[in-house]
């Protein structure tokens, strides 16, 4: 298959496409490298020894993604592309729904035109809000109880992609809700590159493990866990990849929405002992208030992933954490040659300004 991937030089873009690539599928990227860069996609076409045709472009741009639409010819399409950061999205939340619902906008329309049936998307456990029976599955309610802007985008593209699916009941509308996705590629070339104070725990940790920065803030111990700090269902970012080809190889009709996770949970100082434990180092951490809209608990009912994808998560924590440490190890700045020489990628418009810039 030719597989469209949007978003595709991100974190969980890059694992999905070397994936694809080792299962002999063909791999499109548009993504306009706002917050990624072009070098992870050279380092999966070196791992693969595969191309990948980069197309350099704002997925909200209709008339740029026809483009791309006419110049790949894509088969399916998973769509991963969209702003992520949580606390963000409280603070700008127009920007959030504009992004988030408008490159869903116009690729759903463009697939449409061009009568591409298939989509994978990338939604987070975070639709299923703050009131969901434990272990949740995908039958819990969707859409309640969601702190966050970035969450209600997720909720919001779930029930839009339920509304096109009545209008064309040819579609195959796949919706992956992921857990929390961690570590990085076991060849340590490609990995989370978080390009400013990490949010998400895992790379905070390890950046602390490496001594970039001083210590963990443990939001909470007060919790109602074993060890009063938030539990979350972590799950390798390979296996997360794995789970992609999978629903892309799949036969499913209508709209279908899976769990990817491992079914269990891990505590934030279980994260922190297990990252230790890997890179022999201690972990200096102290408790702080917990944040707000963090819920105690959260990990995934995996069975039907099982049952219906044949997926199952394979990798552990440990594995996990010693895939990020060998990523941060060899690659103390990222994909940047030297610390904080990120700025984001202008778009490099053609003369009729689509703004798509074709692979080389
Ligand atoms: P990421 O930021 O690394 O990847 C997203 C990619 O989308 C980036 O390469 C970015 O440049 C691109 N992009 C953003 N706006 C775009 C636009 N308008 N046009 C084209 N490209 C655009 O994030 P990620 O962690 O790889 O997440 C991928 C997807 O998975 C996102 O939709 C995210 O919401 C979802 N998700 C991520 C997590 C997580 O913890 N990482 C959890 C649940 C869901
Ligand atoms: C994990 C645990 C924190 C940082 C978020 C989004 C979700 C999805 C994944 C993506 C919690 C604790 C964290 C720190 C800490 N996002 N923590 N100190 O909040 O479960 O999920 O990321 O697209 O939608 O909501 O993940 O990694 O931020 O937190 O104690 O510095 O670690 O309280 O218990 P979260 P996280």
């Amino acid at each position: 298959m030719r597989a469209l991937l949007t978003g595709g030089a991100g974190y969980i873009g890059s694992h999905v496409a070397l994936e694809l690539l080792e299962r002999g599928h063909e791999v499109v990227v548009i993504d306009d490298l706002s917050n990624s860069s072009r070098e992870s996609l050279r380092r999966v076409e070196e791992l693969s020894g595969r191309k990948v045709d980069l197309y350099v472009a704002d997925l909200s741009d209709i008339d740029a993604t026809r483009e791309i639409f006419v110049a790949s010819n894509p088969d399916a399409v998973i769509h991963l592309a969209g702003l992520k950061a949580v606390g963000e999205s409280v603070a700008d939340p127009i920007r959030y729904y504009r992004t988030n619902l408008g490159c869903t906008f116009t690729l759903v329309q463009v697939m449409r035109e061009f009568r591409v049936k298939k989509l994978v998307f990338s939604s987070s456990a975070t639709v299923y809000g703050t009131i969901a029976d434990l272990p949740v599955s995908e039958s819990s309610v969707v859409g309640q109880g969601i702190t966050n802007p970035y969450g209600q985008t997720k909720a919001m593209i779930e029930q839009i992609l339920q509304d096109v699916a009545v209008t064309d009941p040819e579609m195959q509308l796949t919706i992956l809700r992921y857990f929390n996705p961690i570590g990085a590629h076991e060849s340590g070339r490609i990995g989370e590159d978080p390009r400013q104070v990490p949010n998400n725990l895992l790379p905070f940790v390890s950046q602390v493990a490496a001594g970039v920065r001083e210590e963990v803030s443990v939001f909470g111990d007060g919790f109602a866990t074993p060890d009063g700090t938030g539990v979350r269902d972590y799950v390798h970012v390979v296996d997360l990849a794995r789970g992609h080809v999978a629903a892309l190889e799949a036969s499913l009709g209508g709209v279908r929405a899976f769990n990817l996770g491992t079914g269990h949970g891990s505590s934030v100082l279980q994260v922190i002992k297990a990252f230790s434990r890997v890179a022999r180092r201690s972990i200096p951490y102290k408790v702080v208030a917990p944040r707000l809209g963090d819920v105690a608990v959260s990990y995934g009912n995996v069975v039907k992933a099982a049952e219906e994808l044949g997926w199952v998560a394979q990798r552990t924590l440990e594995d996990a954490c010693r895939d990020a440490w060998r990523w941060q190890l060899a690659n103390p700045y990222g994909y940047s040659s030297q610390a904080n020489s990120f700025v984001p990628e202008r778009l490099d418009p053609k003369p009729d300004g689509c703004g798509v810039v074709p692979p080389p």
